[in-house]
């Protein structure tokens, strides 16, 4: 097997810069009273789908890189990937939601984000098969950047 390898110390520290706590969290104290409960299951189907992609963050911001613990989580990411989006149908724009009215106003710029997000998981599979931390940690970066895309223009607040 081998050996994992280190990221350099000097590979930009983006994940620094970006707290994720800045980005993803969120603090609901309205339910969702509404029957099936789509904004709370989109809201959980994006949570788990951040369980899975902030440790591999974390490994690689504190040169922790373990290539099959790695693996394992961009594999659960892809497996966790689709789960949001079939909550997001009409009339689901309401309390507790942070979803913008942009997602329902303009579908295909939203369907584009979320396949560059599909896309770039992807490539996070493929490219940590190869156990190259420092390969790995420029494709980190892009799917960061398809979250944080998306929910520039689609999340509010
Ligand atoms: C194509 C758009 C899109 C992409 C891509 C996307 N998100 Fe989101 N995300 C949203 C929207 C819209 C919401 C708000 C959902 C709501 O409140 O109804 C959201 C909410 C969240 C939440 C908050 C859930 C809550 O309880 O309020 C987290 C955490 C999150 N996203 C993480 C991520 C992560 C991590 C990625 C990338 C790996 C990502 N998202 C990619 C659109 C996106």
């Amino acid at each position: 097997m081998p050996t994992p390898k280190k990221l350099p110390a000097q590979l930009p520290t983006f994940l620094t810069f970006f707290a994720f706590t800045l980005l993803f969290t969120g603090c609901n104290t309205v339910t969702d009273d509404q029957p099936g409960q789509p904004v709370m299951h989109r809201q959980q189907a994006f949570k788990e789908i951040l369980k899975v992609f902030e440790p591999m963050g974390t490994m690689l911001r504190t040169n922790n890189y373990q290539a099959e613990k790695f693996l394992a989580l961009a594999n659960e990411l892809k497996a966790r990937r689709d789960a949001p989006w079939a909550h997001f149908g009409p009339h689901t724009n309401y309390p507790p939601t942070k979803a913008a009215a942009a997602i329902w106003q303009r579908p295909g710029e939203f369907e584009q984000d979320r396949q560059a997000f599909l896309a770039a998981t992807d490539e996070l599979v493929s490219v940590a098969q190869h156990k190259d931390a420092a390969t790995i940690e420029p494709v980190y970066k892009k799917l960061y950047d398809t979250c944080r895309t998306c929910h520039k223009t689609f999340r509010a607040g």
